[in-house]
């Protein structure tokens, strides 16, 4: 089929590519031209494991091409997949004004028949919307021309995106006409091999559920959190606790690890304008609102773990901070739990030394020339107060303890993520600080 994907960021690049390594034509669409120009030569502007081959190859095989000119894809294609941002806006509520401008575009420019899928996260009703801005574009131009409006969300997961387009759970597809949403099902049919559901149902319900998908999974997130902070007051061990409930087989072992709060480009923000969708209809979500609040609490627990180690004062301690990205395996930094910890620390006069081993450009775009970084891990330690583990990237799990220990000035590990074991690390000598476990 031929196809057209606009805006080339995590979902755009991950969607076009996967569609064209399907034997689709497709070409990518984004307004920023040193994307494209990087693209174009096979440079991949973000880190996404797997993804360079699948761009390179597809390329090569000219299925899959890239362009800033909108008109070219819109001209181009049968369906057109809008994955442009929903960035939150001053309110909380998604800010559509890049989907609504991609809708604008597209009816400027169609001259026939289209299908424009949006899988961006939007709004229940931001379908209809798009559907009034081609129209209103049409008429502008004199020209009738049919269309239809697909809702077709993404549940990939950065550092895992590929696997997750490739092999989805299901595909959800939010149509009102019965032989677009038989062209869906041919498109996606390559990718549900394994009889995993294409879900079809209504646009609204489509929308809806992109947004209660990310809003229980935070909600899984933040309560443990809860329990954890709660396990450390009364003395229990949330390790356990979490074995304990996760071998329920109505509560499973996903999502229910402590943690220094969630971040990313999605979690925050679709959580935020859930709320704000249930306020506009006078229905406040109140569990939500104590999701996030949850969540902007767990991610003050480390600074205020170190905080109470030098008793209230960092002041001219230099701290080492392993990990960055809001995840592994990603280099996005959006809403990461690592900016509020970093800034608090700055706050109270540290000075701060941080690795990862994906994400230092995206942090120099935040921080500037305010904190250290460092090239390899254990260079981070050197002369460090304490050594601060935000990102539980792998090579972080079994480090050189007996290295860490002697590279440190002082043998404080505040361990966000949990992934060394509190008996070992008191016997080794450190003074260890994790979440949730009383060891
Ligand atoms: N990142 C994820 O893991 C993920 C997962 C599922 C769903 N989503 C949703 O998918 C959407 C895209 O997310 P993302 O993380 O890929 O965003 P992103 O910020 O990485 O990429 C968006 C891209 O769109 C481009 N763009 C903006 N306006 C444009 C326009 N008018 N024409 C062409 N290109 C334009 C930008 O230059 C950018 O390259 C969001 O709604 C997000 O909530 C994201």
């Amino acid at each position: 089929m031929k196809i057209g994907v606009i805006g080339t960021g995590y979902v755009g690049l991950v969607t076009g590519t996967c569609f064209a390594e399907s034997g689709n034509d497709v070409i990518c669409v984004d307004t920023d031209e040193s994307k494209i120009e990087r693209l174009k030569k096979g440079i991949i502007p973000i880190y996404e494991p797997g993804l360079e081959e699948l761009v390179k190859r597809n390329t090569a095989e000219e299925r899959l091409s890239f362009t800033t000119r909108i008109e070219d894809a819109v001209r181009h294609a049968l369906m057109l997949f809008i994955a442009v941002g929903t960035p939150p806006g001053e309110d909380g509520s998604a800010d559509l004004k890049h989907v609504l401008a991609v809708a604008r575009d597209i009816g400027r420019y169609m001259d026939g028949f289209r299908i424009i899928v949006n899988k961006s996260t939007v709004p229940v009703g931001t379908g209809d919307r798009v559907r009034q801005v081609i129209q209103e574009e049409l008429k502008k131009r004199g020209e009738t021309h049919p269309f239809d409006v697909v809702s077709n969300p993404e549940f990939l997961k950065e550092g895992n995106a590929i696997d997750d387009f490739m092999k989805p759970d299901r595909v959800v597809i939010g149509c009102d006409d019965p032989r677009t949403a038989e062209l869906m099902k041919e498109l996606y049919a390559p990718f549900v091999r394994t009889e995993k559901p294409i879900l079809i149902m209504d646009v609204r319900s489509s929308e809806m559920t992109k947004y209660a998908a990310n809003a229980m999974l935070a909600t899984k997130i933040s309560f443990m959190n809860d329990i954890a902070n709660l396990c450390e007051l009364v003395g229990a061990n949330v390790d356990n606790v979490r074995k304990g409930i996760g071998s329920d087989s109505r509560i499973g072992y996903q999502f229910i690890f402590p943690g220094a709060g969630y971040g990313g480009s999605c979690f925050p923000k679709d959580v935020q304008a859930l709320i704000r969708t249930g306020a506009q209809h006078h229905y406040p979500l109140r569990i939500l609102e104590a999701v996030e609040a949850v969540n902007q609490q767990q991610k003050e627990v480390l600074f205020k773990k170190l905080s109470k180690v030098y008793q209230g004062n960092l002041k001219g301690k230099t701290i080492a901070v392993w990990g960055l990205a809001f995840k592994p395996n990603t280099d996005d930094m959006r809403e990461a739990p690592s900016i509020v910890i970093i800034e608090k620390l700055l706050a109270a006069g540290a000075r701060v030394q941080a690795y990862d081993p994906e994400a230092m450009d995206e942090a120099r775009k935040i921080f500037g020339d305010r904190i250290i970084y460092v090239k390899k891990s254990y260079e981070a330690l050197e002369k460090a107060d304490a050594l601060v583990i935000v990102t539980e990237w792998n090579e972080f799990r079994r480090p050189d303890f007996d290295r860490i220990k002697a590279t440190l000035a002082r043998p404080v590990i505040i361990d966000g993520r949990n992934i060394y074991d509190p008996v070992k690390m008191k016997a080794a000598g450190f003074e260890y600080h994790s979440i949730g476990r009383n060891a």
